[in-house]
């Protein structure tokens, strides 16, 4: 199988799979999950005071803000504001096999809001306490020891933080024969050595952490909460920030006391910082993520001069760096169509090729999903081909060029795989993702309503070395399908597969077959037309260009940011681990510095 074959062989999303192959979790086990959680000092914003008062306002309860707050609270008065509400109780949050229900979930109280960025590409941005580790799947690896002193983190703080995250919540997953056998056909691939299992970021082939247990159950960032000083510290659900209120500094720079949040039914409340803000002690703390932050900052008057004032904004501060080199990794993936029925599995192996492609896997079949009997599994097919698979739904289809992935298309898509073969779903994606990447974009406010998403452009593959990256990447990802470990998943040759899947195929807009042999679409070509995300987005608040290296937003006072939004390049080769230890390792910081500035103050 050649790898333009394998090209047009691809590229359904990883949520075909993931969605077909659904069991339903009871939902008695989410709600038990809920009583557990159920903090006392989590409420609904409608209850929220019309004025209250803090030390700390931590902005976005996702993976970077729940640990911060949660570690601030422990020596001061912190209040945590998250637009969405709790991820207990909602199996599409808490079950592995939901997955990709989450994401297909376009309602306005879904936990993810979809968005679709300026280069035609599907995406989702989280909306739930604890962020994006209520939508991701899960997969756990630190960043290199080489992306930490370039960040130039104390890297002894780094490893004490990484070791609290995962204290409370990664685990070793049970690896399937799939990923097994992916594991294997990596290192045939020659992506060795053998690293097995660990969370460190090293060349080669390793199994990594997981935030799913093993009884597929997700454990998110919201749980770090559970070790927030319950008295210290407020969270407000549903409470959606609109602006940050600065008051000017006179000769010195304008100082941020305090935000203004809107709850559900439109009423709006003022948070100040104790003491007025200011004296460099009480801040404001934005977690919104690399969408929500900058577009908070823009919102609050600090951006780009000519932008803010496009919408009326008055400036605080002319600050053209805010919402400038986001980027967005490509993911470009190879579906492998199995003999045999698959397990299901999110990720849990990666390759770090010498060459900047990380490869990775996700699998799973309406058959042979554990736990369930022959009922279950009809009920699966009959739900695979009823409402079909939420990949669909959520239009994250990589089988057409971005800007052609329109509804009508999605809908096109749908009706022709109805009448596939059902064996045709049984198999796997194997996936890559660059490093880096290299190409960049920018985010712009396209209103003034903070619940909007703002315009983002990632520009994909923009630098050509991203694109030599993504095609070495993919004759990798060939090298793994024609290994021999990985023979198991594979169909020996094409006509056994024709033949498997007559039936609709000809038709089947995703292609798995070699239908022109003769095609030679150069394996750039293909990573341009089948790009999707693997949604690991950042920038916009770049660490010396938007904030400093204490992360405090420059021009300003009483302000910093820490979350995604911060990295000029996506950590390790998933982000999650650095995300949250950031927010451990930065609240660590800060009260390290309140607590040198108390104690000098009290020697005067
Ligand atoms: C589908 C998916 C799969 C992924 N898979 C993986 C994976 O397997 N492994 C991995 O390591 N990473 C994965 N990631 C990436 C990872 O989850 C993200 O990089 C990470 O969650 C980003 O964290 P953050 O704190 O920057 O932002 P978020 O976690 O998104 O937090 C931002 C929070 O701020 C809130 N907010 C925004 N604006 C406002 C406002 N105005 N007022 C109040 N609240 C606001 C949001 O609701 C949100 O809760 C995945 C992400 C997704 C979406
Ligand atoms: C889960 O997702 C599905 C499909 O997107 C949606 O129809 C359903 O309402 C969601 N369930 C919950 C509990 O939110
Ligand atoms: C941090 O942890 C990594 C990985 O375990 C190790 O290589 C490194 O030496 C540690 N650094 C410090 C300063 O402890
Ligand atoms: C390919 O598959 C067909 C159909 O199953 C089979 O008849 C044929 O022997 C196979 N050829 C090879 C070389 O394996």
């Amino acid at each position: 199988m050649s790898a333009a074959h394998m090209g047009r062989a691809a590229a359904l999303i990883l949520a075909t799979l993931l969605a077909s192959s659904c069991v339903s979790v009871s939902v008695t086990v989410a709600s038990k999950e809920a009583r557990r959680y159920n903090f006392r000092f989590v409420r609904h914003a409608r209850d929220a005071p019309a004025v209250s008062y803090y030390n700390y306002i931590v902005v976005g309860g996702g993976t970077a803000g729940c640990p911060l707050a949660a570690t601030l609270s422990e020596h001061s008065r912190v209040l945590l504001l998250e637009r969405g509400g709790l991820p207990y109780g909602n199996r599409n949050v808490s079950s592995e096999y939901h997955f990709a229900d989450a994401l297909a979930d376009t309602s306005p109280l879904s936990p993810a809001q979809r968005f679709v960025s300026e280069d035609g590409v599907v995406n989702a941005r989280a909306r739930v306490l604890g962020g994006g580790s209520c939508l991701n799947a899960g997969f756990y690896t630190r960043a290199s020891a080489g992306y930490v002193r370039a960040a130039g983190w104390d890297a002894r703080l780094v490893n004490a933080s990484y070791r609290w995250v995962e204290r409370a919540l990664v685990f070793r997953p049970g690896v399937p024969r799939w990923q097994r056998a992916l594991h294997a056909g990596l290192l045939e691939a020659g992506v060795t050595p053998d690293n097995g299992y660990t969370l460190e970021h090293l060349p080669g082939t390793k199994i990594g952490g997981t935030i799913f247990d093993r009884r597929g159950r997700r454990h998110t960032a919201a749980d770090f909460l559970r070790r927030a000083h319950p008295r210290r510290l407020t969270v407000f659900l549903h409470a959606t920030v609109s602006r940050v209120l600065f008051r000017p500094g006179g000769k010195k720079k304008p100082v941020a006391y305090g935000v203004v949040f809107t709850d559900s039914v439109g009423g709006e409340h003022h948070v100040y910082l104790r003491g007025g803000g200011g004296g460099g002690k009480n801040e404001v703390i934005l977690a919104a993520g690399t969408l929500g932050s900058p577009q908070l900052l823009m919102l609050s008057g600090v951006g780009p001069r000519v932008q803010l004032e496009r919408h009326g904004i008055r400036t605080v501060h002319d600050h053209p760096g805010v919402g400038q080199g986001v980027a967005d990794n490509p993911m470009n993936s190879v579906f492998v169509p199995s003999p045999v029925p698959v397990a299901l599995s999110l990720v849990q192996v990666v390759g770090v090729t010498r060459f900047g492609s990380f490869i990775e896997g996700v699998s799973g079949s309406q058959f042979g999903i554990p736990l369930h009997g022959r009922a279950a599994a009809s009920h699966a097919v009959a739900r695979n081909f009823g409402m079909f698979s939420p990949m669909v739904r959520s239009r994250q289809l990589g089988t057409v060029p971005p800007r052609e992935r329109t509804p009508e298309a999605m809908r096109r898509a749908a009706e022709v795989m109805r009448r596939l073969d059902p064996r045709a779903f049984r198999g796997g994606f194997i996936l890559e993702k660059i490093l880096g990447p290299l190409s960049t974009g920018h985010i712009e406010l396209r209103s003034t309503d903070a619940r909007a998403n703002p315009a983002v452009t990632f520009n994909y593959f923009r630098d050509p070395r991203d694109v030599e990256r993504c095609a070495r990447g993919i004759q990798a990802m060939e090298r793994v399908v024609r290994s021999p470990a990985f023979a198991r998943f594979t169909y020996a040759n094409h006509s056994a597969m024709d033949a498997a899947f007559r039936r609709g195929a000809a038709h089947f807009p995703v292609n798995l077959l070699p239908r022109h042999p003769g095609d030679t679409r150069p394996l750039q070509q293909y990573c341009r037309e089948t790009v999707m995300t693997i949604w690991h987005y950042h920038g916009g608040c770049h660490v010396g260009g938007v904030v400093d290296q204490d992360y405090r937003v420059m021009g300003v006072r009483g302000l910093r940011v820490v979350d995604s939004s911060t990295f000029k390049y996506s950590p390790g080769t998933n982000p999650q681990a650095t995300v949250m230890m950031l927010g451990r390792y930065m609240g660590l910081r800060i009260l390290r510095e309140r607590w040198i500035r108390k104690g000098a103050e009290d020697k005067h």
